[in-house]
Order: structure tokens, then sequence, then C-alpha cells
């Protein structure tokens, strides 16, 4: 840690060298919704489209084997970085959203019908619970919610005693919530989805881009996330799968280089991952997103997380002694804290901070179940990453605390 250089990393990304008006640097601390890109991800799109482009999979000719290998390989830079056994088990989709409901309509169709549950949890991203009733709406299978406890964990009790006694065909899990920061203990529910026959998804938005995740070693059967929370271009993101899973599974979309052979009267499949990739795919998106995998091994996943760490302990630290204001979740908890100003709304919250050059998110996060279950509607959001500094974090804190003072009721 103690070579951590976060003004070096800073000087990577341009978009933070400027001023939010004059006077006034912009803090970015919504990072939970997206991320901001370093030089070398923006570079490495402009070089392909400048120097390489081509459609993958389908040319000869050089600008096409260029770009095919180019896109090819960043398979394997993912494959290495959340240590998936084979290339082939990952798949390029446009991001977690895509994947959740890839997994939904092939996997879901197949294998949940009428009197199987779900397990998923009440502090999920609407991305993870929507497909999941559409899947339920379609065959009658039940969803359960694990609840969340006054200190942001999930209600391990309730997810043995459903799992003892529901025929549970999944579980799904967020990794590191994007409203609580809870850190989900991913390895001990796996364990026990597999104890009793059911497999795992784990929505990884929020814990890939901030902290070494090794699929193996988790044993996870599915793994989600966004390429544009990790440094990486909007447009791209990750299905992992395991190897047989994906190749029992039906296709996802239907059309060109998902196919083996075509003929009037039907189809064969290409070969896993293929089949799940029908069409033109991101290639700029997927070649930026192996340049921003190559940025974080590059300043290293336990590095990065550890500096997080030090900074949201500092910022919680702080912000839970203010009167006033509330604060949802434990003290143990990934890179962001979401909290409300009693007396103002979250958007004006926002909007404060927003005059004061700071940047958070306010609304409900896509978790409205776990905002009903807090009792509130909306909150606000400061949400870290590799480049924030503890100045920042102090310039986030004083004008929270004068929002506090000039402006709640
Ligand atoms: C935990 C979590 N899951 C899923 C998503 C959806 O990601 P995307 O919009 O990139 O598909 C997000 C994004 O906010 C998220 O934070």
């Amino acid at each position: 840690m103690s070579n951590y250089d976060v003004d070096a990393i800073r000087a990577d990304f341009p978009i933070l060298h400027q001023e939010h008006s004059p006077g006034k640097p912009l803090i970015y601390l919504d990072n939970g919704a997206s991320s901001q890109r370093p030089e070398a991800v923006i570079e490495s799109m402009n070089d392909y489209y400048r120097r390489y482009h081509a459609n993958v999979h389908r040319g000869i000719h050089k600008l096409s084997a260029e770009a095919t290998d180019a896109y090819e390989r960043v398979r394997g830079k993912v494959q290495r970085f959340i240590n998936a056994e084979r290339e082939q088990e990952i798949v390029f989709t446009r991001g977690t959203t895509e994947a959740v409901n890839l997994v939904m309509q092939t996997w879901g169709r197949q294998n949940i019908g009428a009197g199987d549950v779900i397990i998923a949890t009440v502090m999920e991203h609407h991305a993870n619970i929507v497909p999941w009733q559409m899947l339920a709406a379609e065959k009658g299978c039940t969803i359960r919610y694990l609840s969340v406890l006054d200190d942001g964990s999930l209600n391990m009790a309730q997810l043995d005693e459903w799992l003892a006694t529901e025929s549970v065909k999944l579980v799904t899990v967020i990794h590191t919530s994007n409203t609580l920061g809870t850190i989900n203990p991913v390895a001990e529910i796996t364990r026990k989805a597999h104890d009793s026959g059911a497999l795992i998804l784990v929505d990884a938005a929020q814990s890939v881009p901030h902290m070494p995740v090794d699929v193996q070693s988790l044993n996870i059967d599915f793994l989600v996330f966004s390429g544009h929370k990790m440094c990486g271009p909007t447009g791209v993101g990750v299905l992992y799968a395991k190897y047989d899973l994906l190749e029992a599974m039906p296709p996802f979309m239907g059309g060109g280089d998902m196919i083996e052979r075509v003929t009037l009267e039907g189809s064969t499949w290409n070969e896993v991952p293929h089949k799940f990739e029908a069409g033109t795919p991101s290639i700029a998106e997927v070649i930026g997103l192996g340049a921003a995998v190559d940025y974080l091994e590059h300043i290293g996943m336990t590095s990065i997380h550890e500096h997080e760490l030090q900074i949201v302990n500092y910022a919680y630290g702080q912000i839970s002694q203010m009167d006033g204001v509330q604060v949802y979740g434990g003290a143990d908890r990934g890179g962001l804290i979401s909290f409300n100003i009693n007396g103002l709304h979250a958007h004006d919250v926002a909007q404060i901070l927003d005059s004061e050059g700071v940047a958070v998110r306010s609304g409900h996060h896509c978790t409205q179940p776990l905002h009903d279950a807090l009792g509130i509607s909306a909150s606000a959001r400061a949400s870290f990453y590799l480049y924030n500094t503890r100045e920042e974090v102090d310039v986030w804190l004083s004008a929270v605390e004068k929002a506090r003072r000039v402006f709640a009721r």
C-alpha cells in the first residue's frame, strides 16, 4: 500500500483534470453508477478505429484478422482476471443487465418450472430482480427474497431454512451491494446452494471492479459484470459461466456468428462462447475492456481494494458521527456510502453537493425494494474508486455539513 500512488493514477484520467466551476475542482464520487476511463483505455479504442477497424470472425483479410485477434485476446485477459478455468467460459454481453437476462432466457427457461424456487435478496439491483420476475410470470416459479438485517448483512437463517424446505433451483446474490456497500459472503452462500443442489448466480457489477474475484476458488456457476464500472467503456459486459453449463444452454439471440450452419429448414449452433454472441459484437468496447483489465491489473486489485477500504472507513467514521444524517448499512463495507440528511430530499442533497463540485448519485439506485425495506424512497450515494483521495472525501463531508446546517429544516 505504501507505494500506492494516487496522484500518478489520477494523472492517467483526463476527465479528472477539470474544474467543475471556477475555483472548484471536479470531485467525482459517482463511481457506482459508472467509473471514469484512463487514457490507455480511450487510446486503445481510438487505435482500433484508426488503424485496424474491420468486422471480426468473418474476414480473411489483414484488418479483419487483426481485429479478431485483438477481440479474442480480451477473452483470455478477462479469463485470467477472474481466474476462470477456460477462456470459452467468457461471454461478451452489453453489460450486467444483458448477462442476467441471457441466463434467465436460456438456462432459466430450460431448467426452472412451476413449483421451483429462486432465492434472491431484498438488496438486489433491479437488473437481478426483474428478469426473474419475468421468468416467474412465464413459468409459475416462485422467488423468495432474503431479508436484510440492521447491520446490512443478509438473513442467512432464511437461506438455510428455504434451502432445506423448498425446491430451490437457483440462488442469486449481489456480491457488493450498490446501496449498502455490504460485501456478501459469496463463498458460504455458494457452498450452501450447492449442498442443496441449486446453482448460484453472482451479480459482481460492484465487486469485480473493486477487488480480486476468483470464480474458481468461489466455485461460482454464473457471474456477471459491466465494463463501464471498471474503467472500461459502456456497451460491454461479461457473463462468466462454467463451461458445461454453457454447452448445455440453448442460444440467447439468433443471427450471424452464433451459427455453425444455416439452411432454409433450420440451423445448428456455433461452439461456446460464440453461440451466445449473435451479430457484430461491440468490438471497440471489448478492446477497451481489455485495456481496462490491463490497467487495473497493473495497479493490482488488492491494492485498489485496500485503497478504497481506507477511503471508505475514513468517510464512514466521519459521516456516521454527523447529527441529522442517516447512513444506511453497517461499518463493514466496500467503497460506497448511501445517506440522507434529515429534512432534505436526496435530489436536493445531490444538487447542493453538485454546487460544491461534488458529483454523487441520488434516487433509488435501482434498488427500490431495498429502499422500501429501509422505509425511504430515495437516498444520496457517494461511491469511491481507485483515484479518489481523502482530500476529496473531506470536501464531500464539508459539503454535507453545509447542506445540513444551511438547508435542512
Ligand atoms: C449491482 C449492480 N447490478 C447491476 C447493475 C446494472 O449494470 P448495467 O446497467 O451496466 O447493466 C448495476 C449498475 O448500476 C449494479 O450496480
